[in-house]
């Protein structure tokens, strides 16, 4: 039963808005009301810098991945691991902390991915860059790389009720997107300026 304290830290962490946090720190404006006021890497290297939104980007990913590794660590069982990772996500979209105005769950999710199984970390990451390589769009390579997440759980994870878990947090995150996914029909979607 205390493994499902796990989920409640997992949900904690996730709630800590790195971007808001990183551009207070920087002096940049509040991400949630510039650019596309999304509270996330990306938005933060819009509206600031590659430094502020490397930092940003880091945070997201170890809010996911930490509490994941540690229930893990922790022996709870694989349902409580995917759980918490799950709540990680959550907090990110959702963020106590933040009048739950989160983000869209990007780097997080890769961060809890990777917690779950390194070799989908590194899958994930590598669509990502791929797809951005060639479009340089970042919402078009976090969607392509959500929507392989279950098949690379399915095959490296294996467990099922893990898989389905990983498919609700995809669905979450196509639908924190569906802006995005507007732009992206319109043609009209921003590309990475480095
Ligand atoms: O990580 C979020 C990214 O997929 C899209 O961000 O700011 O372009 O909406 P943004």
């Amino acid at each position: 039963m205390w493994q499902w304290a796990w989920v409640l830290l997992g949900y904690l962490l996730g709630s800590v808005s790195s971007a808001v946090i990183v551009c207070r720190l920087w002096g940049l404006p509040d991400p949630r009301t510039t650019g596309s006021r999304n509270p996330g890497a990306t938005n933060v290297l819009r509206v600031g810098n590659k430094q502020a939104a490397a930092v940003t980007l880091l945070g997201d990913v170890l809010k996911g991945l930490i509490p994941v590794l540690l229930a893990r660590w922790a022996g709870a069982d694989q349902t409580v691991v995917a759980a918490t990772g799950l709540a990680a996500f959550l907090g990110h979209l959702y963020p106590v902390f933040f009048g739950f105005q989160g983000g869209k769950g990007v780097a997080t999710a890769l961060g809890v991915l990777t917690g779950l199984h390194w070799g989908v970390g590194l899958l994930l990451a590598a669509t990502w860059l791929a797809v951005a390589r060639v479009s340089r769009i970042s919402s078009l390579s976090a969607l392509t790389a959500a929507a392989l997440s279950p098949f690379y759980v399915y095959w490296l994870v294996g467990d099922v009720r893990t898989v389905a878990v990983v498919t609700v947090m995809a669905g979450l995150l196509f639908w924190r997107h569906r802006e995005n996914i507007r732009r992206l029909l319109r043609g009209e979607e921003d590309r990475i300026r480095t």
